[in-house]
């Protein structure tokens, strides 16, 4: 059942402090504080590039993995759509290594694509939640995310449980690279380790999050925008906004506004600005600015410093708590799931089920 919770949605947004943890006590030896990854049927030194391939939400945690992967481990990433990467005809060496990601297992491009990069001699990673699926039968390396069933369609829970698997990926890549200090190891674990919880102080924001969704019922688009790992994030709020709410949203990378979606900011455009501290926070800051400048109704998502920097130039502020800036895409999927969910409910969508969609994409 629903757990006492009106919609399934809500129940899976709330159920993630556990399976964050369940999915990551996969990876993270507690006893030893460090993570193991599986034996790899590679050698990571001798990588040169990983590709990364999905679709829809699964597609987005692959993007911040690309993020991690490069920051951590050094090595490239190309992130491909599945439904582009079978027919592009790109050039495939064997040897390389493709991860797929896949909430089900069975999504026909994603599956296609795995088949089609195996055919061609490639090393295939799945990283998905059901383990008796077509990818987790087919890959040569299994990496499961431990969501439990998933019944909303609108994706959340499996999100994060991806995210948490990549990081760990990305992690032990890095150090089987030798690109990441023992130091630097220890303190990102740590991180890692507390996340379950920091989740779950997240989810306090959940009144706040429908409050702020009050306003958005009647709009007629949202405009989602973030930098590094917050700009896959961004455009994962707002397919959740668009999916459940059937209201119009669009994300960019805070850094592309001048040049062009800058034009479409008014009064009637609610910014969706999602900065948490770190190397790149002053850059979101100052884009922040420029919207403010041209009316531009802002909701902020940041933390306490973020809050002290910007909290007088914006509408609305979203306060979650101060993160290691590599974990911070963990925390901020979840405001916008919120956000999204309560908007749906107030206009009344059928948010479990949202019209023209289907849980699992079997056909092309
Ligand atoms: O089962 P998969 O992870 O392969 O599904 C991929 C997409 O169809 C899925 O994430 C879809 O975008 C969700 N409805 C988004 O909430």
């Amino acid at each position: 059942g629903k757990g006492g919770h009106r919609h399934y949605m809500l129940k899976e947004i709330y159920e993630q402090p556990a399976v964050i943890g369940d999915s990551l006590r996969t990876y993270l030896d507690p006893g030893r504080g460090t993570i193991e990854m599986k034996e790899m049927p590679f050698d990571p030194k001798a990588l040169t590039r990983m590709m990364i391939v999905a679709c829809g939400t699964s597609a987005y945690a692959g993007m911040v993995a690309k993020y991690w992967v490069e920051q951590l481990a050094r090595l490239p990433v190309d992130v491909d759509i599945a439904s582009e990467f079978r027919y592009r005809d790109t050039p495939l060496i064997p040897g390389e290594v493709a991860v797929f990601i896949s909430q089900s297992g069975e999504t026909a491009d994603t599956l296609a694509a795995m088949r089609h990069a195996k055919a061609a001699g490639l090393i295939t990673i799945a990283v998905v939640n059901v383990p008796e699926s077509s990818m987790a039968r087919e890959a040569d390396l299994v990496l499961r995310t431990k969501a439990g069933p998933e019944i909303g369609v609108a994706s959340t829970k499996a999100f994060t449980c991806q995210l948490v698997t990549l990081a760990c990926l990305a992690i032990g890549l890095g150090r089987a690279r030798g690109t990441i200090d023992a130091a630097r190891d220890q303190k990102l674990t740590q991180a890692i380790a507390e996340v379950p919880s920091r989740v779950a102080d997240v989810l306090n924001n959940d009144d706040r999050m429908r409050s702020i969704a009050e306003s958005l019922v009647h709009v007629t688009g949202v405009l989602y925008v973030g930098r590094g790992t917050a700009f896959p994030i961004a455009l994962e709020g707002a397919l959740k906004f668009k999916e459940i709410s059937y209201i119009h949203a669009e994300a960019y990378a805070a850094g592309e506004l001048k040049h062009g979606p800058i034009a479409l900011i008014d009064d009637g455009l609610p910014v969706v600005a999602l900065a948490p501290s770190g190397p790149l926070f002053e850059k979101t800051a100052s884009n922040i600015e420029e919207i403010v400048a041209r009316r531009g109704r802002v909701i902020l998502i940041t933390d306490e410093a973020g809050a002290g920097r910007l909290a007088d130039l914006v509408a609305e502020v979203v306060v979650l708590p101060t993160v290691d800036p590599v974990v911070a895409p963990l925390l901020y999927a979840l405001p916008v799931q919120l956000l999204a969910y309560h908007t749906a409910v107030l206009k009344g969508t059928d948010v479990d089920q949202p019209r023209n969609l289907a849980k699992s994409v079997t056909v092309e």
